[in-house]
């Protein structure tokens, strides 16, 4: 962790109880996560993976538990106010504004800037992404699927933000660039100081890349440990990777 030393961000969240309807789907869920560091969820499908980031961020209302961000309770507050608290979050969907050009996206996601800083925001994330170079007169719309992520993660980025959520954001990449997104940018961008909460369904890839992890199973956590713990665990590797997966040598005995 290289930026272990100094001050940084500090995200936790205790004991969460959310949902939607009188059934919570998040039952009693706890995380922590610094500067520096990757936090990676994974799970199966409807496991409440979404729903845990969305209770987070005060999307999905959060019934019992807390969430502190910085020392400061932010439980339920609006999405608007995290993003003047340096929280910056990519959904599972409607990621990009379709009908407004790439850079008009860009623009979008630093409304929170004057004009100037914003300029300069574009260049330093466009600097991060330089394949949305050429693509920036384009509308959000016509673009592929890994292309539209591209521009969530960098629209994002705009305002410089302390705290990352992201859900899914190699959804429609090629295990290649799953891999690249995942390695070189992701996990750049805790390098560099930022809290990162990651939701993904490529559990391997997203493992590799975790100081912390937690498998979320109906809502509750089933395990958790360090990443490299849960790449080697193998109950993850039965119940959650799966498909095509070579099983993991049994454990010595
Ligand atoms: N807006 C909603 N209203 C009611 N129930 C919802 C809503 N969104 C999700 N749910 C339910 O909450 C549960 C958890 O859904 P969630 O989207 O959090 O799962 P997930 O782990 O993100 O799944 P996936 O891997 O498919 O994205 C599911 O049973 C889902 O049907
Ligand atoms: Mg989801």
């Amino acid at each position: 962790m290289s930026s272990a030393e100094r001050p940084t961000v500090h995200l936790a969240a205790e004991h969460v109880v959310a949902g939607y309807g009188e059934a919570p789907v998040i039952k009693d869920v706890s995380l922590e996560v610094s500067g520096g560091q990757v936090y990676t969820i994974v799970g199966p499908n409807g496991a409440g993976k979404s729903t845990l980031l969305k209770a987070l961020l005060g999307i999905v209302r959060v019934r019992e538990g807390r969430v502190v961000l910085n020392g400061q309770e932010i439980t339920n507050r609006p999405l608007e106010h995290l993003a003047h608290l340096g929280v910056g979050y990519v959904p599972q969907s409607d990621d990009v504004f379709d009908t407004l050009r790439v850079h008009e996206n860009l623009e979008m996601g630093g409304y929170i800037l004057d004009a100037k800083r914003r300029a300069e925001r574009i260049e330093v994330v466009l600097e991060i992404f330089p394949a949305l170079k050429s693509m920036l007169q384009r509308y959000a719309g016509t673009l592929s699927g890994g292309e539209r992520k591209m521009v969530a993660v960098a629209r994002v980025l705009m305002p410089d933000p302390t705290a990352l959520f992201l859900d899914e954001p190699t959804a429609g990449l090629s295990p290649e660039l799953t891999r690249r997104v995942l390695e070189e940018q992701v996990r750049v961008l805790a390098d560099l100081g930022k809290a990162v909460l990651i939701v993904e369904q490529k559990a391997e890839a997203a493992l590799k890349i975790a100081d912390h992890a937690m498998v979320l199973v109906t809502g509750t956590v089933a395990l958790e440990g360090s990443g490299q713990e849960m790449r080697e665990n193998p109950e993850v590797t039965e119940i959650f990777l799966g498909g095509g997966r070579a099983p993991a040598a049994p454990a010595p005995s």
